[in-house]
């Protein structure tokens, strides 16, 4: 693996320091500029992953934590970054007191996604002053951002190691200096490295599984700071991919979810491979796996060949997560997202003609900046048109670096929250009724365990989507079973499970 790279930063920076003198003598933060930049250089598929020798037992009687924020692709890093931990020795534990490694593994997508992080920081400050041996770590998107590392490095001495999203795979080496140094390590690339495939992973649990197809974005929406911490797109190769998921099916797993920023852009980086989502569905649909799934999409780059897959059905779930972000054409185009209303209610109708049972999901920001209230009415009228099943609403973010950031706002956040509550009030009476129609339905359940309200309560998923809890024997968590809906709520359904065959719908 190439460790030379113009783009790497190994720096150690000692605790005791003045830190505004020492950046500007050796330390060099990530760079979101740089980050922003998309090179020609093709990007190296790597297979030489391998732990040290001198590292493979330095974990061992030890214990390790990870805390995820953020979205899947973080929780998918989570696992590979549990897989080395393994591999070094360190065993899994779910409390911070007896933890030797803590890492928090970050999202920088919100402010009170961040502010999460500094408050446990904060937290973890008692937790590192009780036990000093302990390595306090900091990786994901947060990481990648130069002011958040600054923070860490002039206000938490309590962490030791910072790292980012493209260098996981540096992770025992980034551990092996942090015990043998006693200065804060900060390495992290602020451009993306090559893919590399032979990482372990410790999955969590052995029902579903993540599967990245693609990693980084190179759609750049004006508000969003993805590409910038997660790098310019690149694919997978199809056979590294299939080969992933043949191994999840034969290992018993009832779900895959294919994962990437922005799948539907999947293969547009291969130079000399036509081949795109709709292809790689065609052929993963065809393995022994009960049910597929992926996220996230973006309306753009969906085209008629994945339409015409998902048509197929079988084990492609009834679900599609399209996020439209805002209903008026205007403000999409700020929002450079490069499509209109009435294309992403084209989209809208053509998957709901290839899939007649359908649940659409969403993503809907309010309160971009100088958003009206008529370019908010917008975003109510789609939302009535398009019938989500349910969807994820947010406020306006500034992100520093992004293009969004630097708009003068005159809408006041009294007025952004009312929207959201308007927003979330419509998506809620649309979630209830169309939870209505499940009832006398039977639908089939991914059992996942036991309900965190009621252990004597069983929960799951349909292929749709829906959270289903229902009385059963614990022996059937990890089944596909069949439930009868009895009861429908907004964010979930009730049921009984039955072992007769019936017409099955969800
Ligand atoms: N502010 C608010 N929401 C954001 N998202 C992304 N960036 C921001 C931001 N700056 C939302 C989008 C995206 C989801 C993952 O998070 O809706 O689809
Ligand atoms: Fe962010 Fe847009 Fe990329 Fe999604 S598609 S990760 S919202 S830049």
């Amino acid at each position: 693996m190439d460790t030379t790279k113009d783009n790497q930063e190994v720096k150690t920076n000692n605790k005791e320091r003045d830190y505004s003198q020492y950046f500007q003598s050796t330390y060099a933060p990530p760079s979101l500029k740089d980050a922003k930049k998309r090179g020609k250089e093709q990007v190296q598929i790597l297979k030489d992953f391998s732990i040290p020798e001198n590292l493979k037992n330095i974990g061992v009687g030890k214990k390790f934590y990870i805390r995820t924020y953020g979205c899947q692709m973080n929780e998918h890093d989570t696992e590979v970054m549990a897989g080395i931990l393994n591999e070094m020795g360190y065993e899994t534990t779910y409390s911070t007191e007896d933890a030797d490694v803590i890492l928090l593994n970050t999202c920088a997508i919100r402010e009170n996604a961040e502010n999460k992080v500094f408050g446990e920081l904060g937290h973890l400050k008692h937790t590192k002053a009780n036990n000093p041996n302990l390595l306090l770590g900091v990786c994901g998107c947060m990481s990648q951002e130069e002011s958040v590392v600054n923070r860490i490095l002039s206000t938490y001495p309590q962490v030791d190691m910072i790292f980012g999203t493209h260098n996981i795979h540096r992770l025992p080496q980034i551990i092996e200096n942090a015990l043998f140094s006693k200065e804060m390590v900060v390495e992290v690339w602020s451009k993306e490295g090559d893919i590399v495939e032979n990482l372990p992973r410790k999955r969590k649990g052995n029902v579903k599984g993540w599967v990245n197809i693609m990693y980084g974005c190179d759609k750049f929406c004006t508000y969003c700071i993805v590409p910038y911490t997660r790098g310019k797109e690149r694919s997978r190769y199809p056979q590294d991919i299939i080969e992933e998921v043949r191994q999840l099916a034969r290992e018993g797993y009832k779900e895959v979810t294919l994962l990437g920023q922005n799948v539907n852009a999947y293969g547009k980086d291969f130079e000399d491979l036509e081949y795109g989502l709709g292809d790689l569905m065609d052929e993963i649909r065809k393995i022994d796996i009960p049910r597929l799934r992926f996220t996230t999409s973006h309306p753009r780059d969906f085209d008629d060949r994945l339409i015409e897959v998902l048509a197929k059905g079988g084990n492609i779930v009834d679900h599609v997560h399209l996020p439209v972000q805002h209903g008026n054409s205007d403000v999409l185009k700020l929002m450079a997202r490069k499509y209109t209303r009435e294309h992403y209610l084209e989209l809208v109708n053509k998957i709901k003609a290839a899939m007649p049972n359908v649940a659409l999901t969403t993503d809907i920001i309010v309160g971009f900046p100088n958003e009206t209230e008529e370019q908010f009415q917008e975003t109510l009228s789609l939302v009535k048109e398009v019938q989500y099943d349910a969807a994820y609403t947010f406020i306006y973010s500034p992100r520093e670096g992004t293009p969004a950031a630097k708009m003068q706002d005159n809408v006041p956040m009294e007025v952004k929250r009312e929207r959201l509550q308007r927003l979330n009030a419509m998506l809620n009476d649309i979630s209830l009724e169309k939870n209505k129609a499940y009832v006398g339905k039977v639908v089939e359940v991914l059992v996942e365990g036991e309900s965190k309200k009621n252990p004597d309560v069983l929960t799951g998923h349909t292929g749709s989507n829906k959270v289903v809890n229902f009385k059963a024997p614990k022996h059937l968590i990890g089944e596909i079973v069949k439930v009868q809906i009895t009861d429908a709520k907004t964010w979930n359904l009730g049921g009984e499970w039955v072992e007769e065959k019936s017409e099955v719908v969800g």
